[in-house]
């Protein structure tokens, strides 16, 4: 299936990197290989695979070479991981990775408290880590926290998100992902606000990162697909959290998402009853709950009535 059909959704499974690095049990790699390898078999396109962050902040990640190197690549499935600095891109071309996603901020408290340094430093620290991977043929996606309030600065402009998307863009990254770190926003606000950075990144080069803190991100998802976007993040039973924003719950889960983007018509690739598998398999592993609605109705009823449904 094409994702340049308007009816293609690309959602980007993050659980293995964003849910994994805020969960109290910390995985062997060989737990986290096969999650990725199941998520790949249920037909997600995109696996963040893990981040290249230092140990001493994020524990949870310290692994993540062995999890890259020890992974068997499903052809046609991409394992972006996220890196902070030049250290962390060596890191991740040395494991092997094809495809990057660095990060920075939209409100200056955040961004010092996750990377230790001010947005323009980060900016600065970026370009290096692009230069290096534009050279190199490495598809870089740019991550911005906080594009609808902050845990330390509350209320964020849409227009700093719009000057962070133009420096992003400027950097030559080829996709911008607009992250609701602590899960604040509200579907009119997330439209406007992707209609504002449309000015300065096509619509086709964005995606969506919300957190569920608040109960909101299925409704703010339909929004932003609504004004354009179709690629969409989000977390296998809404694994996770972010370790530099207290409070902030995980990722929308992606069983939810698929259960909404198949019911509004549009296509995933995505086996939603396997995915529900996989969400209900990886909160055992963790022993926490599957914070997934549509993996506990799938996990608890008759399979058989999603089918007639779907
Ligand atoms: P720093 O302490 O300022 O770094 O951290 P430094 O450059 O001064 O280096 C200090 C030490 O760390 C040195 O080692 C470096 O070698 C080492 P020492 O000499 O002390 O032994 N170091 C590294 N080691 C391994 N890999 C590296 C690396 N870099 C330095 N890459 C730094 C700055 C950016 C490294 C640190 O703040 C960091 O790792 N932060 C990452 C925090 C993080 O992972 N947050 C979560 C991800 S972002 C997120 O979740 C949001 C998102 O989901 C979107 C949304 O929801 O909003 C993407
Ligand atoms: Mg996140």
């Amino acid at each position: 299936m094409s994702s340049e059909r308007s009816d293609f959704v690309t959602v980007v499974e993050v659980g293995p990197r964003d849910g994994l690095q805020n969960e109290t049990n910390i995985l062997p790699a060989s737990t986290k290989v096969e999650l990725i390898e199941q998520l790949a078999n249920c037909g997600v396109p995109v696996i963040e695979a893990g981040s290249f962050v230092s140990p001493k902040w994020v524990p949870q990640m310290a692994d993540t070479e062995s999890v890259i190197t020890g992974l068997t690549i499903l052809p046609g499935t991409r394992y972006p991981v996220l890196v902070p600095n030049l250290t962390g891109f060596e890191r991740a071309i040395k494991a092997g990775a094809k495809e990057i996603a660095v990060f920075t901020a939209a409100s200056e408290s955040f961004s010092e408290r996750n990377t230790n340094c001010s947005i323009t430093e980060s900016i600065s620290r970026l370009e290096a880590v692009t230069e290096q991977a534009k050279a190199t043929g490495i598809r870089v996606r740019g991550y911005i926290s906080c594009v609808l309030g902050c845990p330390y600065e509350g209320v964020i402009d849409a227009n700093a998100v719009t000057a962070v998307c133009a420096q992003l863009m400027r950097l030559g990254c080829d996709e911008i992902s607009l992250g609701d770190t602590i899960g604040v926003g509200t579907p009119a606000l997330a439209n406007a606000l992707v209609k504002s950075v449309s000015s300065v990144v096509p619509v086709t080069q964005l995606a969506v990162h919300f957190h569920d803190t608040y109960g909101q991100a299925l409704a703010n998802i339909l929004a932003c697909l609504d004004a354009g976007v179709r690629t969409v993040d989000s977390s296998v039973s809404g694994l996770g959290g972010c370790p530099y924003a207290n409070g902030a719950s995980g990722n929308v889960a992606s069983e939810d998402v698929v259960y909404m983007l198949h019911g509004l018509g549009l296509a995933t690739g995505i086996d939603l009853n396997s995915l529900s598998i996989t969400g209900d398999w990886i909160s055992k592993q963790l022993q926490r709950p599957n914070n997934s609605k549509v993996g506990l109705a799938l996990n608890q009823t008759n399979r058989s009535i999603h089918h007639a449904i779907e």
